[in-house]
């Protein structure tokens, strides 16, 4: 098969994370016998300082002729710490996600066994959690009319959603479930918000055509809480745009870092993958940023393009780097290992994962996985 994937690294670690997902993909190209050819473009407080916007009219173009894009972290200290900054960084990821039309987020949640006691939550808790959120990602308040008075002092938000942009990411998250545990978890504020009760109602009704998937609903509070008292309640949570940016950040907690969480955002016509973390400033250049969020979310677009085997070598490859604890410092504090290295030892093991009789310890330090 071949792909054009548009590469958008963005701000912070974002470049860094990037590159070793490319590493990643083009192990996978080796070894599959498959074509990824790369377009460079840019967004964020980087293509704010270079062009003055964050989402360039060209960085759109190379995306909608791209069969999928490749996205690492936007933002800037510079900018939040300035609430009067009329440009953000930000302001390109979204009018990305709205142009390309990625209506839904996919974030899956996975307690990986060798990391469970890297988590703050206790073993008992965490173990056999395997859930999925999916997040309306193109409405809501993050898209309503804004405003702020003359004198700046009072300000508002709208939150709307229409029918139809309900149902088109419910249908995919009832097909999730589908193949999955067969359990949908509608996420809400029915008690208080009237977009939450068109929610229900909407889903409600198109949970007749799917009679095999158990629906249920939560209040967002509720469901803030029992994320982390029982997460392996959870089979596939169905949400809006805002309650699934704070829930997803809070399953994280799960898996032990932040770091090692992907994501899909998909449309009809377009999809992109990117790391729920964001450009983490502090760690920028410095070789320390977990790489295994970007690679997974190169394993995620592989996936949507039905190539299943190939992003199996890229999970198993993570898994092992996990396993031999070729980790990022956010994993173990006492780590030497490197963005760069974990980012060879996965690629290498892509390339070599059945030569792993001389697998050893020098050549782990040496970021390879096996003598080649
Ligand atoms: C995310 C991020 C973004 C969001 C920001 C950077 C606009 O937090 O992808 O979760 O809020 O959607
Ligand atoms: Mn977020």
């Amino acid at each position: 098969m071949e792909l054009k994937i548009a590469l958008l690294p963005g701000d912070g670690i974002g470049p860094e994370v990037v590159d070793q997902a490319v590493k990643a993909l083009n192990a996978v190209g080796e070894v599959f016998n498959h074509k990824f050819t790369y377009t460079d473009a840019l967004v964020g407080a980087i293509a704010i300082d270079e062009t003055g916007n964050p989402l360039p009219d060209e960085t759109l173009a190379t995306c909608l002729a791209a069969d999928a894009v490749l996205f690492g972290s936007i933002g800037h200290p510079k900018y939040d710490n300035d609430p009067s900054a009329k440009v953000r960084p930000e302001q390109g990821l979204l009018k990305l996600r709205k142009s390309l039309g990625l209506f839904t987020n996919i974030r899956p949640i996975k307690a990986f066994p060798t990391l469970i006691d890297k988590s703050p939550l206790k073993r008992d808790i965490i173990e056999g959690t395997d859930f999925t959120i999916f997040r309306e990602l193109t409405g809501g308040i993050y898209f309503g009319e804004k405003n702020l008075n003359e004198e700046g002092t009072v300000a508002s938000d709208l939150c709307e959603y229409s029918e139809e942009e309900i149902e088109r990411i419910a249908h995919l998250a009832f097909k999730a479930a589908r193949s999955r545990r067969k359990k949908l978890t509608l996420v809400d504020k029915a008690n208080v918000l009237e977009t939450s009760r068109l929610w229900r109602k909407v889903v409600t009704n198109l949970g007749k055509s799917y009679e095999d998937v158990a629906l249920d609903f939560l209040f967002v509070d509720n469901a803030a809480m029992q994320i982390i008292l029982n997460p392996s309640q959870f089979d596939v949570i169905l949400t809006e745009n805002m309650f699934g940016d704070i829930i997803s950040d809070e399953g994280s907690v799960i898996g032990g870092s932040i770091g090692l969480l992907a994501s899909a955002s998909v449309g009809s016509e377009n999809a992109l993958f990117e790391p729920i973390h964001g450009s983490y400033p502090q760690a920028t250049g410095k070789d320390i940023a977990n790489p295994v969020a970007s690679i997974l979310s190169a394993a995620m677009l592989l996936e949507h393009f039905n190539l299943n085997e190939e992003a199996r070598a890229i999970h198993i490859a993570v898994e092992k780097s996990l396993e031999v604890g070729l980790v990022t410092p956010d994993l173990n504090k006492e780590s030497k290992y490197g963005t760069t290295k974990v980012g060879d030892f996965i690629a290498d093991y892509i390339l070599n994962a059945d030569d792993i009789i001389n697998y050893n310890q020098e050549n782990i330090d040496y970021g390879q996985s096996t003598i080649i």
